[in-house]
């Protein structure tokens, strides 16, 4: 695909995201409106966690004594979920708020934005990984664009056969590809149920472990709205969705086989979008971490690096 170098200009970039919006927008299968009484129970921390705006917000708190949690009462084998989600402001060093898809049992699969708290004014890190029959170390870390403690913002995961994305106000900012082909396990066989947790990391979340929680501060709280989930219901050994990905019920879109399936053109905007968010934003990625893999890289990492250099279109 294309290796013409990316560029930060606001033009380009808001281009490229009306380009996704475009495209992500089309997943269709069992869409869930957000409500969390209906979605999720809460599964740590008691009153900590607190549905409020009859199902439509959700507020996760941490103190001294505990976090908080929630996980969905669907499990779902593939999809495109989306959760709005508005950081703990000010001093927030030491804390870790989260969204993620995880299975469970030894060998699971899970896929996670991670947000790492800092002091005011210094920048959370968005730390992100993606674990596949019970191997993980693939994290990525970010800066966002934008202060995510002042305001809501989408952070999405898109969960196909082919790929997992991860995006952020519609710009995918990571792509886990199905290599499985090339023996790189991959999350297809496991439904997954999504959480969001707030807990205290103050050994490692802020300048690693430097700085640690002020507890005078506490309770900590993140808010969540908007849940949005464009899913294959995993129930019972059985799919909502039919062998094509759409389903027999529920569908928006509903145009049948490919809605969750990425086309050349969105591959494009995809691949563009992330060498922007690589270049601009990332503070961490496995891939180029050499000291961590001595031996060489990834298979996964030798294919985006190619891709990125214009060698191979995998
Ligand atoms: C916190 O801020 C410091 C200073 O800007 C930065 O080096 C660090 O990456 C930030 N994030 C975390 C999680 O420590
Ligand atoms: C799946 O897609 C193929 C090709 O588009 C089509 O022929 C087939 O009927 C679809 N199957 C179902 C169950 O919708």
């Amino acid at each position: 695909m294309s290796s013409s170098s990316s560029s930060s200009s606001a033009a380009a970039a808001s281009l490229l995201i009306l380009g996704l919006s475009l495209l992500l927008g089309s997943v269709s299968a069992v869409a869930f409106d957000g409500n969390f009484y209906r979605n999720f129970d809460i599964v740590w921390g008691d009153d900590r966690a607190r549905i409020l705006k009859h199902g439509k917000v959700l507020t996760l708190s941490l103190d001294v004594d505990s976090g908080s949690s929630i996980q969905s009462k669907n499990e779902y084998l593939f999809g495109r979920f989306d959760m709005q989600i508005k950081l703990v402001p000010g001093n927030s060093a030491g804390t870790v708020t989260s969204f993620y898809l995880s299975s469970v049992g030894q060998n699971h699969d899970e896929v996670d934005f991670e947000f790492l708290g800092n002091l005011s004014g210094d920048p959370c890190t968005l730390h992100t990984n993606v674990f596949t029959n019970g191997g993980g170390g693939r994290e990525q870390q970010f800066y966002l664009w934008f202060d995510p403690t002042a305001d809501f913002h989408t952070y999405s995961i898109i969960w196909t056969p082919n790929s997992i994305i991860l995006s952020v106000d519609e710009t995918p900012i990571r792509e886990f590809k199905n290599l499985e082909s090339h023996g790189v396990p991959y999350a297809n066989n496991q439904p997954m149920r999504l959480y969001a947790s707030i807990w205290n990391a103050e050994y490692w979340a802020t300048r690693g472990g430097q700085v640690r929680t002020d507890w005078t501060n506490a309770p900590f709280t993140a808010s969540y709205r908007k849940f949005k989930a464009d899913a294959c219901v995993w129930s019972s050994g059985k799919s909502s969705c039919n062998s094509n990905l759409t389903t027999s019920f529920g569908s928006t879109s509903g145009d049948g086989a490919g809605d969750f399936l990425y086309t050349e053109e969105s591959n494009f905007f995809v691949e563009e979008s992330i060498k922007w968010v690589q270049t601009h934003y990332q503070v961490y990625n496995y891939c180029t971490d050499w000291k961590k893999y001595p031996q060489g890289i990834p298979y996964e990492c030798v294919v985006a690096r190619s891709r990125r250099n214009g060698v191979v279109n995998i």
